[in-house]
């Protein structure tokens, strides 16, 4: 939540920075803003609206200098407008801030810097921050990253900042607690943003500041500082991704793109680990975990949104295979619910990001309860990836559509794999079983590729349910979580209330929302609760419902009694999640587009969720 990127170096920084915010929009999208120092001045621009707003503010101005620093903003504290857009200056106009995090203790901050005459433009807690670390340099008399240190020994709450000072037209300080900063390390130059991807043009190392950490960037170079003001080594790293990763390549967004993209994904998510010729599942990150998750008496797996669903086809899946008492927590509760962790229980976090701020908070709390926590995150160097114990990266690439869809599929490919590798190790699966699941998780990309060539059909199907107020997603057993998933996604991009449930529930309260206008969506794939599913159908017909069905191929039966029927291919029971979800990431998103939404940068969201 919020993007930041910031420039030193000997190239031109606002065009650098504003092309780094666009790839950072995806973290937040109601303002921008950029700070720079040009003829010895601090100048701020920023707008209210998409980085695309900025730019026209800034189309009249030449050469801004060398230096500067950009926010992309995503609304905590106040509206968003231009007052409130960041960067935001201290009251002598010396010192210019971004900032991702919320500064929990702002109010006491703020009240102690009005007595002494402060005065505030926004109603940000950034701009507090910004003049606390201004009373520091004017009182102590000090340099910018001791200002800053001393600062943030008195903040509360979460941040990556970037701080820059008129006086020091070479330097920039930074600091992170809770959310993320990367640095990149070029030759005579740095950057510093909220992920990789606004550096990898410019160079591939990149150092990882780590919490509590203030990094200093001037003519000595890069110098990183823990808040005892001891030196630490600077680790450098070198990223492997790809600028084509990051682009649209030819798709009208993004999220079709990484709809597009999921055999390859999967295919990337399963390589090297799954090898049905010699019966092998090896997980490499999990090596010496494999064992000891057989003998777990609990696994508690946390999660938000997306990568909750996942853990609930998790749970189905350890459960299934493995015979391990499972639980799905939202890590927002968890953490504060004082849960019973007995030493020796596994929590599993999942997360795209592996930044979210409660899954993060949950795993900390968990570890220090006793349980042996492992990740299973997207983004490398993540947090999440970086305080785990062990865990298992998904390589679904960059996911830059704000609903995530190829994240999802690649955390049930991960989940599924480590289920099955469990499920081995334990001996609950027969041999049979377990080659033959190898088959057919390698066969999957090929099935998600078949369901894919569905899309103008899927397409056609939306047109009828563009302008539908409502939406019901039911299925059973591994497909329930599946049923939300589809829900989700229709609500945050096309804004329809859409609600999820298991398909027998829906005798218990939402029969009664069924008539004529009701589009209820059915996954009703041949498994073994299908008979059950086509009666829950029955139930919907008989009240008028329209209904659209996900379908095993060649499934005549369901097709004759339903108003539109998706075929998907048949594979294991356990696999159907990873194909069933596909024709319903499609509909959301033909539906969205339709509407007239914009899919990728839905209202009010913002991806990457840093704050609690
Ligand atoms: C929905 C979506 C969110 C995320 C959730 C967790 O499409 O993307 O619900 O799944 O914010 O994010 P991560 O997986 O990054 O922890």
């Amino acid at each position: 939540m919020c993007g930041i990127v910031a420039y030193v170096g000997s190239r031109e920084a606002a065009p650098l920075i504003v092309k780094g915010l666009k790839r950072l929009e995806y973290r937040g999208y109601d303002s921008s803003g950029i700070a720079v120092i040009t003829d010895q001045a601090l100048k701020v621009f920023k707008k209210k609206g998409k980085v695309k707003d900025l730019e026209v503010v800034l189309a009249n101005q030449n050469n801004l200098g060398n230096i500067g620093i950009g926010h992309t903003r995503w609304a905590t504290h106040g509206e968003p407008n231009d007052v409130n857009a960041h960067p935001h200056m201290s009251n002598s106009g010396r010192l210019a801030i971004i900032h991702n995090g919320i500064i929990e203790n702002y109010a006491s901050l703020k009240q102690m810097l009005l007595n002494k005459g402060y005065e505030f433009k926004s109603q940000t807690d950034t701009e507090v921050l910004v003049n606390f670390i201004e009373e520091i340099q004017k009182t102590k008399n000090c340099e910018l990253p001791d200002a800053v240190r001393l600062a943030l020994k008195d903040v509360v709450g979460a941040y990556a900042i970037v701080v820059l000072d008129k006086e020091n037209p070479g330097q920039l300080v930074a600091a992170r607690k809770g959310s993320p900063l990367v640095i990149g390390v070029g030759h005579e130059e740095y950057f510093f943003a909220s992920d990789a991807t606004p550096i990898i043009e410019y160079t591939k190392e990149v150092v990882y500041l780590d919490d509590l950490e203030i990094a200093i960037v001037n003519q000595d170079g890069l110098t990183i500082k823990n808040l005892q003001n001891e030196e630490q080594d600077p680790e450098i790293q070198t990223v492997e991704l790809e600028l084509e990763a990051i682009e649209k390549g030819g798709f009208d967004h993004f999220m079709l793109k990484e709809i597009f993209e999921q055999p390859k994904s999967i295919a990337d998510c399963l390589r090297g680990r799954v090898n049905p010729d010699e019966a092998i599942i090896q997980l490499g990150g999990l090596r010496s975990h494999i064992g000891k998750l057989a003998k777990a008496k609990r696994i508690v797996f946390v999660a938000c949104g997306t990568s909750w669903h996942a853990g609930l086809v998790g749970e189905y899946l350890f459960e299934e295979l493995a015979r391990i008492n499972v639980e799905v927590e939202y890590a927002s509760e968890f953490r504060y619910r004082n849960p019973i962790i007995k030493e020796g229980d596994f929590v599993i976090a999942i997360s795209q990001s592996g930044e979210t701020a409660d899954t993060l908070a949950a795993l900390e709390m968990a570890k220090s309860k006793g349980a042996v926590i492992l990740g299973v995150c997207n983004v490398v160097g993540s947090s999440i990836s970086r305080i785990t114990e062990a865990g298992v990266y998904t390589h679904a690439g960059p996911e830059i559509g704000v609903a995530s869809t190829k994240a999802f599929t690649a955390q049930v490919t991960v989940l599924t794999m480590m289920a099955i590798a469990t499920a081995h190790a334990k001996g609950t699966l027969s041999d049979e079983t377990y080659r033959q699941l190898l088959i057919e998780m390698a066969a999957i990309p090929e099935k998600v590729e078949k369901i894919l060539e569905k899309s103008e059909e899927i397409k056609d199907i939306s047109k009828l349910f563009t302008f539908a107020s409502n939406f019901i997603f039911l299925g059973r057993g591994l497909n329930f979580p599946v049923a939300l998933e589809g829900a989700l996604k229709l609500k945050e991009i096309s804004y329809i209330h859409a609600e999820g449930y298991p398909a027998a529930e829906m005798k218990h309260g939402p029969i009664a929302l069924i008539d004529e206008d009701m589009p209820v969506v059915f996954i009703a794939i041949k498994d073994s609760s299908y008979e059950k599913v086509v009666s829950n159908i029955q139930e919907v017909k008989a009240r008028k419902g329209r209904v659209i069905a996900i379908v095993s191929e060649g499934d005549r039966d369901v097709k004759s009694m339903v108003d539109f029927a998706i075929e998907v291919p048949k594979t294991h029971e356990v696999l159907q999640p990873l194909l069933t979800v596909i024709p319903l990431q499609l509909l959301s998103y033909y539906i969205a587009v339709l509407r007239g939404r914009n899919v990728d940068q839905p209202r009010n969201l913002a991806k990457s969720v840093t704050v609690e």
